[in-house]
């Protein structure tokens, strides 16, 4: 089993985003995915109800039972959908993840403001080395605006915060709140689509890190 946590502590940053999109798209290739919303108000909880056949597998988990309940799911793939503001809750959420996916919009208040999530991430990073046990943490650039100049000195600046930048990025788009509203993703609704070209990009570059 990978544990896939997607993280930022600031809001709107595109967390529910990616998990649901992440996820349909590696449903769509036959992978066990399961969704885990650790928010018992979460946006997965309305996402989900706003669509009675949705395909995708979603629990929701309180976070002081993240630690207990991950590793008795028989899924292969879990996302968590890591709302947590509050420090010592990110800090529950970071430790039961292999994979974390800070995804970022390309805008200096943005990136700077995940200063302290990176160094959490870090520190955890250094309680596991010699363990055998390891945490992978990668930024995804989100709500990019085209190819701006600004989006890529911003990708410039996240390298520099130590974690890799992964390669593919979603474009700002309104196909996703479009999908969202009924429950769905781009994938569902324009499979034909940029959005959903970015989310098959998306998953490709998660596939190969869970290689
Ligand atoms: N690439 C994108 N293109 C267009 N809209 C986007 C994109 N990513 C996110 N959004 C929109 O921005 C809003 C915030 O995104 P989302 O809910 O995924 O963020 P979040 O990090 O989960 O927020 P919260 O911290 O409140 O849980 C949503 O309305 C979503 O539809
Ligand atoms: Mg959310």
């Amino acid at each position: 089993m990978t544990v896939i946590a997607v993280m930022n502590q600031k809001g709107g940053a595109g967390k529910s985003t990616v998990c649901t999109g992440l996820a349909q798209a590696l449903n769509l290739v036959g992978r066990d995915v399961v969704l885990i919303d650790s928010d018992p108000q979460g946006s997965m909880k309305d996402w989900t109800e706003a669509n009675p056949d949705q395909p995708v597998t979603i629990y929701t988990i309180e976070r002081n039972q993240l630690a207990s309940q991950i590793p008795r799911l028989p899924n292969d793939i879990v996302i968590i959908d890591g709302t947590a503001k509050a420090a010592d809750l990110a800090k529950k959420t970071i430790a039961v993840a292999d994979i974390i996916i800070i995804p970022v919009q390309p805008a200096p208040f943005d990136v700077w403001s995940t200063g302290d999530m990176v160094a959490m991430i870090q520190d955890r990073m250094d309680e596991l080395r010699g363990t055998g046990q390891s945490l992978r943490a990668y930024f995804l650039v989100n709500r990019a605006i085209g190819n701006s100049k600004l989006s890529k000195s911003i990708s410039k600046t996240l390298a520099g915060y130590g974690f890799p930048v992964l390669k593919s990025r979603l474009v700002s788009r309104t196909a996703h709140p479009n999908a969202q509203m009924i429950g769905k993703t781009p994938l569902d609704t324009q499979p034909g689509g940029l959005a959903a070209r970015e989310l098959r990009a998306l998953r490709d570059e998660v596939l190969t890190l869970l290689a």
